[in-house]
């Protein structure tokens, strides 16, 4: 199968190597969108703007299916996306909310991005604690320290039974908190399980960037272990 994913930048990928564990030998074509970043700021109606560029980009390619691997994107814009084209559109959060809902967990902290937290898509019957972390997207990026970020953000959630990584940014700092004793949620793995794809006969990765440099190159090879074409495109963001 070919398998469209996009973020606005290296965020996705986490959910992409989830993809590629689970499902190896699809065509994968990811679109990160960092010359954009942050999605996390940005207004609904420019979000819109840019994932409609990024889809009609996916489906340029032929894909069989969309992922939508940003928790921006994901709730702010689903349910529009999800009934303008024709082939099936998954996105990362409505399958955690789903587990989540049938979960045992009382309290749950959450840590998004603002225009994550704003869309209210967490607010379930539990106690829930959501923290927008907006500086922690910009220092991921940039191949920079963010633990001291990611502490101070901690420090505002109280002692919660799980915590969800509402941005697949933060997917990168989950061994770094089961360190501390906190139960993360991982979306990408919960979207993972959920979905069903056939595998094909080979595992190819073509990762399309509006903009490459060393920094991410840097953080592709982190989370990537696998061999991938990579191309700088930028896509027309004009209406
Ligand atoms: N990784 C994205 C998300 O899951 C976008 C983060 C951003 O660009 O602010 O929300």
């Amino acid at each position: 199968m070919k398998i469209g994913v996009f973020d606005s930048g290296i965020g996705g990928l986490n959910v992409l190597k989830e993809l590629v564990n689970k499902y190896p030998n699809n065509t994968y074509y990811y679109f990160g969108d960092n010359i954009n970043i942050p999605y996390g700021t940005k207004s609904k109606k420019e979000l819109k703007l840019l994932s409609s560029k990024i889809i009609q980009f996916l489906l340029s390619k032929d894909v069989d299916i969309i992922i939508i691997a940003c928790g921006t994107i994901s709730s702010n814009l689903y349910m529009e996306i999800k009934t303008k084209y024709n082939i099936p559109i998954y996105d990362i959060i409505s399958p955690t909310i789903e587990y989540l809902n049938k979960s045992d967990f009382k309290t749950i902290g959450v840590l998004a991005t603002d225009m994550t937290v704003k869309s209210n898509v967490f607010k379930i019957n539990r106690d829930i604690y959501q923290v927008p972390c907006p500086q922690l997207v910009p220092l991921i990026e940039d191949n920079l320290d963010y633990i001291p970020a990611l502490n101070k953000y901690l420090n505002k959630l109280p002692e919660v039974d799980a915590l969800v990584l509402g941005c697949t940014h933060y997917l990168i700092f989950e061994d770094y908190l089961n360190n501390l004793n906190i139960k993360t949620i991982n979306m990408g793995k919960i979207l993972c399980d959920k979905i069903s794809i056939n595998n094909g006969n080979e595992c190819k990765i073509r990762l399309y960037f509006s903009k490459v440099n060393h920094n991410l190159i840097t953080n592709i090879d982190k989370i990537i272990k696998k061999d991938y074409q990579l191309e700088e495109l930028c896509l027309n963001y004009q209406k």
